[in-house]
């Protein structure tokens, strides 16, 4: 499985995961920056928020209810379509092997 992250400045980091792994928790393990995961994965500080790109978007899981809630303070803006919580994503394991995100300007 691989997670591809694009920074706001150009920079891309590819991340080969050896399990699978979400979002935000393989971010901090390899220092991609830009990805806080303030509350430790549980849908509640929307600091792991993500801009998955189009051609992921139909392989995603449904946004759950706090997810929903923590889209909505967001500290950079909520794309509609876009915007998840990386927190919530699982990259490896569903179905998805691969995805790539923008990490957002702001993240607190
Ligand atoms: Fe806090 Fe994802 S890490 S909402």
């Amino acid at each position: 499985p691989t997670i591809t992250y694009h920074q706001p400045g150009g920079d891309t980091q590819v991340i080969e995961l050896e399990k699978p792994d979400r979002i935000m928790q393989a971010a901090l393990k390899n220092s991609v920056p830009g990805i806080v995961g303030e509350c430790g994965g549980q849908a509640m500080c929307a600091t792991c928020h993500v801009y998955v790109r189009e051609e992921y978007l139909d392989a995603l899981p449904e946004i759950g209810d706090d997810e929903e809630e923590m889209l909505e303070v967001t500290a950079s803006e909520r794309d509609e379509r876009r915007s998840r919580l990386g927190c919530q994503i699982e990259v490896g394991g569903s179905g998805l092997e691969a995805i790539e995100v923008d990490v957002p300007e702001e993240q607190v």
